[in-house]
């Protein structure tokens, strides 16, 4: 998945004869599930057509501050759009636009909407050699990057003029690559490994049935993109699971039982940056597992059990720099048991559920959770998307990352 998937992209097209690659950009950002609002420039639409860029974006085209139609002027609010907008992204720049973005001649809707825009602004110049070369050029460029706008270098080639030279535009799959690693490299948690466990464990019985637990692994799927998302490469450890998952940066690996879950998080461990281990591993497991399937005899069964090994406690006697978060699931006394187990498994902090809470535990789409850490410090949170749960639980981890 792209991390420009899902987001908000507004277009500037200005008046250079690139501005006809400006449709496939738009197709290209589209397919990555991007959503695309364009602005021309008034002289742009002598390049390409309001029309190609509206049918392919599915939005209108806006150019001027306010538009008639039929006996109705609207007005076009740029400092709607430029609020609307995740990503500005300006290509082509020709040089009269540069020089105006950089010194602030406000006189078309373009260049109203860039300065109001409080999102990242890419821009791709477009122009002749000697254009590009020129040192008025030149300067609008270095004072653009100052200003904290991401320029998309021009590449070399044969130019519209017949000349040849630096000033073509970047072609539109560059572009779209250009603006992707940008992201991914500013991205908070770019570098980070960060091993998730997530689901129930399966302790079998014997081949035809097992003990398990209703967990679904939502909450721990929902960490694993939330951290994806942030640039985190992410161990997504996962017993049985309807839960589907694709990104790029999740690795995910199906174990079964809690044996099988502690090699894999043993596997990884040493590597990590982060542990969060949320998933509802089974306390105990049958102490032997029948060959063949048991068949009913008598009227009382018993099945004897040994305890499993706890992973999280045993990843709290390595750790070393390591952030290592544990979740609990309690029914009662649960602030003082919370705070028992940080200790006892010396963890980072604690998130804990009530299945007390309405809405909070196993697959429910929401949860409600208390974030205790090691000084027992707590902070409680409202019922929320499990999503926004895992946004929240990293934002915790980011604090510690950057305390
Ligand atoms: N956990 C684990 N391995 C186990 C059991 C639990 O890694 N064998 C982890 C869970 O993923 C969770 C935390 O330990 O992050 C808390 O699990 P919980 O079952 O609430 O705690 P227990 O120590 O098992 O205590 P109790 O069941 O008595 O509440």
């Amino acid at each position: 998945m792209s991390v420009l998937s899902g987001k908000k992209i507004l277009l500037g097209i200005t008046a250079g004869i690139a501005a006809y690659k400006s449709a496939n950009l738009v197709r290209l950002f589209i397919k990555l599930g991007a959503e695309v609002k364009v602005i021309m420039t008034p002289a742009s639409k002598d390049f390409i057509t309001p029309l190609t860029l509206s049918t392919l974006s599915k939005n209108p085209v806006h150019s001027t501050f306010y538009e008639k139609e039929e006996e109705n002027e609207l007005w076009n609010n740029h400092v709607e759009l430029g609020l609307w907008a995740d990503y500005l992204v300006i290509a082509p720049t020709t040089a009269n636009t540069l020089s105006k973005m950089a010194n602030g001649v406000c006189d078309n809707l373009l260049i109203a909407t860039y300065l109001s825009a409080k999102c990242p602004v890419y821009f791709a110049p477009a122009m002749d050699l000697d254009m590009y070369k020129h040192q008025s050029t030149k300067d609008n460029l270095t004072k653009l990057q100052e200003m904290g706008n991401v320029m998309i270098p021009a590449t070399s080639g044969e130019l519209a003029s017949g000349l040849v030279g630096e000033g073509r535009m970047a072609e539109p799959e560059d572009i779209i690559n250009f603006i992707e690693n940008d992201i991914l490299n500013k991205l908070p948690l770019k570098g980070k490994k960060i091993l998730i466990t997530a689901g129930p464990t399966y302790e079998a019985i014997d081949p035809v049935r097992f003990i398990g637990n209703h967990s679904s692994g939502k909450m721990g799927f929902s960490i694993a993109k939330s951290a994806a998302n942030l640039g985190a490469e992410v161990y997504l450890i996962s017993g049985p699971s309807h839960e589907q998952v694709n990104h790029s940066l999740i690795h995910r690996v199906d174990v079964v039982s809690a044996d099988e879950m502690y090699e894999a998080c043993h596997n990884y461990f040493n590597t990590v940056d982060v542990a969060i281990l949320s998933a509802a591993v089974a306390d105990y497991k049958p102490k032997n597992v029948a060959d063949q399937k048991i068949k009913k005899a008598t009227n009382s069964l018993t099945i004897a059990l040994a305890p499993t090994k706890d992973i999280l406690a045993s990843l709290g006697k390595i750790k070393k720099h390591q952030i290592l978060v544990g979740f609990a699931l309690e029914t009662q006394n649960e602030i003082n048991n919370a705070k028992a187990k940080i200790e006892k498994k010396n963890l980072d902090f604690i998130v804990l559920n009530s299945l007390r809470d309405k809405g909070a535990g196993f697959a429910t789409d929401t949860n409600k959770i208390t974030i205790i850490d090691k000084n027992f410090e707590s902070k409680s949170f409202n019922l929320k998307t499990k999503a926004e749960v895992a946004n929240d639980i990293l934002s915790e981890i980011l604090s510690l990352i950057h305390a």
